[in-house]
């Protein structure tokens, strides 16, 4: 068989948990508009999320945190996913769920730490000696190897680069071409050379090719203007974590050696405390000179209850921290005992020392009128057609139970329409489908009715 004969399956789009969240939908004065951006209700938590919004994008929210409460399937993990929408792409976003901090390998302290520097970063503002243009000619120039043998080996390379103003052909050096190989530049392709590191950076496809091919997510740029050697101020954008790799690993991150490796010894293979604070004290030098700008962004702790008081207590100090992100927790939990401890009681499993330091946000459960429309909008994401009554069994079920379990029945429901012959999924398919799956209260029931058939 041929490779070329085999078709690949096209992929269908995924539909995930909180595919059909957009944003927060909030009006220009910050209140919530009832029914926007696939959210529905929760009009009092939305807003205090965009109130939390805004106090990120102006800074002025840093070493915060905040929790949602609210019942199982209130929409507290999409409402954080939301507000990661509403920062945009250059807000660091970090979401871990608690448990996440148990490894065997790696300390629970160690895990946090990482990921408070994974959610600040840093744009990094620097005035580069460039060459840019359009690339329209890489030729490498090959020669017989030195050494013998039959190998050949590159010389040099040729790069015609284009600009508005005019053109200009550079002889480079063999290990340019490899990172040139790196970023996968071909003829047509926007990209600048470093002129002191040789660093080559892709910057887009040239959109004089915009018309070739639009099946992928290709980003075209136009031709640069001015001449082809020039100064050009470059914008970075890296996380503290990132900083913190390239340092460990002296191979990786080109750019952000140049800048870190004269202040720093290479060859560190591991990233350790003395090493944090060497970044933290050259970040504080940059940020004093006005060359970087601190960034700090969002890390997200869904089902905190699962953290130990080890953890909480890390937490406390590292809230403090100067260098430290926003922290979002999400918990489901009530009353419970702290991990940790032996029987100290607390709310939502959190020790009170550091509940104290959160703003808490409410999430309510849904009303009937609410749960109808997101299953509506649901089935609208995952495309299918749903019948007006099977909508409201469907919406009883999730007032009865969870949204969750609401949403979830969509799916079988529609394999049991397929399979009664239904164009849309009727009354009877969803209460089919219910009969099928249970949802945890109506299974937590037959465990006690039946109890003496279950091992305990
Ligand atoms: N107001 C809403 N509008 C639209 N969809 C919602 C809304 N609230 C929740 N959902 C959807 O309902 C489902 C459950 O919500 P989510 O996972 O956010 O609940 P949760 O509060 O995090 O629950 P848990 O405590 O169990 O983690 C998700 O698919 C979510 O996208
Ligand atoms: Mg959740």
């Amino acid at each position: 068989m041929r490779i070329e004969q085999v078709n690949s399956t096209p992929r269908e789009k995924r539909v995930a948990a909180h595919s059909h969240i957009k944003g927060l939908g909030l009006r220009d004065d910050g209140s919530a508009e009832p029914i926007m951006a696939g959210f529905v209700g929760q009009e009092n938590a939305r807003e205090a999320s965009g109130v939390v919004v805004e106090l990120i994008k102006s800074k002025k929210m840093a070493g915060r945190a905040l929790l949602f409460t609210g019942a199982p399937g209130t929409g507290k993990t999409a409402i954080a996913l939301a507000i990661s929408q509403e920062l945009g792409p250059k807000v660091p976003f970090r979401p871990i769920v608690g448990s996440e901090v148990y490894s065997s390998e790696i300390k629970k302290t160690e895990v946090l730490m990482e990921n408070f520097r994974r959610a600040i970063g840093l744009r990094i503002k620097e005035t580069k000696e460039v060459y840019e243009g359009e690339v329209t000619e890489l030729t490498p120039e090959e020669t017989e190897n030195p050494l013998g043998g039959y190998g050949k080996t590159i010389s040099h390379v040729i790069i015609g680069l284009k600009t508005v103003k005019g053109t200009k052909q550079l002889k480079l050096d063999p290990s340019i071409y490899e990172s040139i190989q790196k970023e996968k530049v071909t003829v047509g392709d926007v990209i600048y050379v470093e002129a002191n590191t040789g660093a080559v950076k892709r910057v887009g496809r040239s959109d004089a090719y915009a018309t070739e091919f639009d099946l992928e997510a290709e980003e075209y740029v136009p031709l640069p203007k001015g001449d082809v050697h020039k100064k050009k101020e470059v914008i970075q954008d890296v996380t503290l974590h990132d900083l913190d790799t390239a340092n460990a690993k002296p191979q990786g991150g080109q750019d952000i050696m140049s800048m870190m490796g004269q202040l720093l010894k290479p060859k560190k293979t591991e990233i350790t405390d003395k090493l944090r604070q060497e970044i933290n004290k050259v970040v504080n030098k940059y940020i004093d000179q006005g060359i970087a700008e601190l960034v700090p962004g969002v890390l997200f702790i869904d089902e905190v209850h699962m953290l130990d008081i080890e953890c909480f207590t890390y937490l406390n100090r590292a809230l403090e921290s100067p260098l430290a992100p926003v922290v979002i927790f999400a918990t489901n939990r009530g009353m419970c005992t702290i991990r940790g401890t032996e029987d100290v009681l607390s709310p939502h499993g959190i020790p009170v020392d550091l509940l104290d330091r959160l703003l808490i946000i409410r999430t309510l459960p849904y009303t009937i009128d609410e749960i109808k429309v997101i299953v509506k909008i649901r089935a609208r994401t995952e495309s299918l057609a749903v019948d007006e009554d099977a909508i409201d069994v469907i919406a009883q079920s999730g007032v009865d139970s969870s949204v969750r379990y609401a949403l979830q029945l969509l799916t079988p429901a529609s394999i049991l329409a397929g399979i009664n012959d239904h164009t849309s999924i009727t009354k009877e398919d969803v209460n089919e489908a219910t009969e099928l799956f249970f949802d945890s209260k109506r299974s937590a029931k037959i465990i006690t009715e039946h109890e003496s058939q279950f091992i305990v």
